[in-house]
């Protein structure tokens, strides 16, 4: 039976097992999918496990995005252009990391039928996520992409990355068309942004990369300011369904029951 694995600390909160083995259940195939803890000190091992053949592929998710690419032989321009790797397969024995977070974000984004070309795209944060998210939201060709954080140098060492980025001081509303929230406030009910979004007018994109709560602070100020609101639901789903691709070469379907899975 193969076997895959996510690795990341915390983990407990993980539905990718899941997702996962939800779907191999559909698609009849025989593995399983497990969710471990580990530490850096494991990184290593778990690499030579999946040298080794003992797990058929790996899911990397926070803290160690950045930290595992220094154990891998190659990447696609995804996880190299964001230093940024949750995705591991073993190719002709050499070991691959792949960036699907990229993937998951522009197609949310098209799924929500939100046209980027032309727009003003303003993100809040500067997380692990951010330049998954930037790589992305470039190949859509927005006017601009505007980044704020509220420790600013943070913004700054991503957009020496990206030249095309103009960092804001946080606490500043520009002009904008689609807003992002890629900070962790919303995780808990009661979170909520010091930022006035009011400012920019009625009618904007509030996208939450938050996919649980399902509502945060911030998709209710959206919807208040009657704007379209996303949270990241579609998101985890379509890095997840991508993920599974590279791995079984099947597009696993997003369905009905997945998402009641996600939100059970
Ligand atoms: P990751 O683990 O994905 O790298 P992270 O480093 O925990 O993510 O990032 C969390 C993001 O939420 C950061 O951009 C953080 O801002 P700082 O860099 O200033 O810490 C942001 N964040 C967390 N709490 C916040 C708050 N109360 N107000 C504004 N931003 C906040």
């Amino acid at each position: 039976m193969k076997k895959y694995l996510v690795i990341g600390n915390p983990i407990e909160h993980s539905l990718s097992p899941e997702l996962h083995n939800y779907w191999f259940k559909k698609n009849n195939i025989n593995a399983k999918y497990y969710k471990e803890k580990i530490e850096s000190a494991d990184l290593k091992n778990i690499i030579s496990r999946i040298k080794n053949n003992e797990i058929d592929g790996v899911n990397v998710t926070v803290p160690f995005k950045k930290e595992i690419i220094e154990y891998l032989d190659k990447l696609s321009p995804e996880a190299e252009k964001t230093r940024s790797v949750n995705t591991i397969y073993l190719d002709e024995n050499k070991l691959i990391g792949h960036n699907t977070d990229v993937i998951g974000f522009e197609f949310a984004v098209q799924d929500s039928k939100f046209l980027v070309t032309g727009k003003k795209i303003w993100i809040l944060g500067a997380g692990g996520v951010v330049p998954s998210i930037i790589f992305a939201l470039n190949k859509m060709k927005p006017s601009q992409i505007i980044l704020s954080n509220r420790t600013q140098v943070k913004a700054e060492n991503i957009g020496k990355n990206f030249k095309n980025l103009k960092i804001l001081n946080w606490g500043v509303i520009p002009d904008f068309d689609m807003v992002i929230n890629a900070t962790s406030v919303g995780l808990k009910v009661d979170d909520k942004l010091d930022l006035d979004f009011s400012k920019a007018g009625k009618g904007k994109f509030f996208f939450d990369v938050i996919y649980n709560p399902t509502r945060t602070n911030f998709l209710k100020t959206g919807a208040e300011l009657n704007g379209q609101v996303e949270n990241g639901e579609k998101m985890f789903l379509y890095q997840a369904a991508q993920a599974f691709k590279i791995w079984h070469k099947i597009d696993p379907k997003i369905n009905k029951e997945i998402k009641d899975i996600l939100r059970k």
